[in-house]
């Protein structure tokens, strides 16, 4: 199939016009990959929805390619927005391909070096601040009640339509909603996003809804703790945010949906971020792993019953951040001289030969 994008393939769910332009990278229509050496460890039947696979590398582009053509729909010239990374990357990317400027506003020394590369090549104006994304939120915000620039944070209700888009993907690639959808929280838009689109995939198709599962790094759990956290810490740098702003409309996804938003630790998050790799192919960025660390955790626990119908939402690529996933791993390569001899007698001897 020669796949259109989301705007064209999902216009009847979308609030696409005629006026609104033709936008595309060829976001969605990601894959989703089943993956059995979990599914057997942990007694469920797990797939992964892999938005990494999306053209700048994480599910935002669902969400940006919807915000970026409206706001060039009505006119305007540039987009901002506040971000721990994947955001202001697929922001820069589809203000670039519509011919629109692009400003940013990262926490300085916290954003993935693979995001703040690809933001500097799509040739984003970018701010560091010495403080954490609910603090450059805050500014954006305030930038956008009088400058001239459309904000793209996931408070623009575009983003959440586009990002609705994963849940139909979804329902169409299983046949129908899983019983459970295991996703990462950080600002809360995404899985706002996913219960949205299962709720209207199943009121024109009726396939179901399932349990939403949401993961709250537990150094940034502000919706477990059901309290503001001011200084959020983890390792997952993409979800390191400590005041969501969708925060009533995950817990509304959560209660709506009989399902539960729980916190899971670093150490939950990089075990579950090498298992996913080693075990399955699947290389995630550390805050996407936040998923599976929670599937291992509510298995464990017996939220999550064995037998039970899963996806978990990968959000973005394990190359964003290389440098988090060598500093998990007590491996270094094998350093050899340039001598055929050397190399062969080392290899023969590894693979047994
Ligand atoms: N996973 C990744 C890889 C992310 O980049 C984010 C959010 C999330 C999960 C959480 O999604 O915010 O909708 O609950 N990243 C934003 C950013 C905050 O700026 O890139 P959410």
């Amino acid at each position: 199939m020669n796949w259109p994008g989301l705007l064209k393939q999902y216009q009847d769910f979308l609030p696409v016009t005629d006026k609104t332009p033709a936008l595309t990278l060829k976001e969605g229509n990601t894959p989703l990959i089943h993956f059995p050496h979990l599914s057997s460890q942990l007694g469920v039947d797990l797939y992964g929805k892999v938005e990494g696979a999306n053209p700048t590398g994480s599910f935002k582009d669902r969400g940006m390619v919807m915000a970026v053509a409206k706001a060039a729909e009505d006119g305007s010239t540039s987009v901002i927005c506040a971000s721990t990374g994947n955001t202001s990357a697929s922001a820069a990317a589809y203000a670039a391909k519509a011919g629109m400027s692009a400003v940013i506003v990262i926490p300085k020394g916290k954003v993935a070096l693979g995001k703040l590369a690809q933001a500097m090549m799509y040739g984003a104006e970018i701010v560091e601040i010495d403080g954490n994304f609910d603090d450059a939120l805050k500014m954006v915000k305030h930038v956008n009640e009088n400058a001239p620039v459309t904000l793209v944070n996931s408070v623009n209700p575009y983003r959440l339509e586009g990002q609705k888009t994963a849940a139909f993907e979804i329902c169409e690639q299983l046949g129908a909603a899983p019983e459970v959808l295991a996703i990462p929280v950080g600002n809360a838009g995404n899985i706002s996003a996913y219960w949205k689109g299962f709720k209207e995939f199943h009121d024109k198709k009726q396939t179901g809804l399932p349990k939403m599962f949401g993961f709250e790094a537990e150094g940034a759990s502000a919706i477990v703790q059901n309290k503001v956290i001011t200084d959020p810490e983890t390792i997952a740098t993409a979800i390191r945010i400590g005041n969501p702003a969708s925060w009533n409309l995950a817990v509304n996804a959560r209660d709506e949906s009989s399902g539960k938003i729980g916190a899971v630790t670093d150490k939950e998050i990089v075990h579950a971020f090498k298992l996913l790799a080693r075990k399955e192919g699947i290389f995630a960025e550390p805050g996407s792993c936040a998923s599976i660390a929670g599937v291992i955790q509510q298995c464990a626990n017996g939220d999550i019953k064995p037998g039970s119908r899963i996806v978990a939402v990968l959000t973005g690529n394990g190359l964003k951040d290389p440098q988090t996933a060598i500093e998990q791993l007590n491996t270094e390569p094998v350093s050899l001289p340039n001598d055929l001899d050397a190399v062969t007698a080392y290899i023969e001897d590894v693979v047994g030969a």
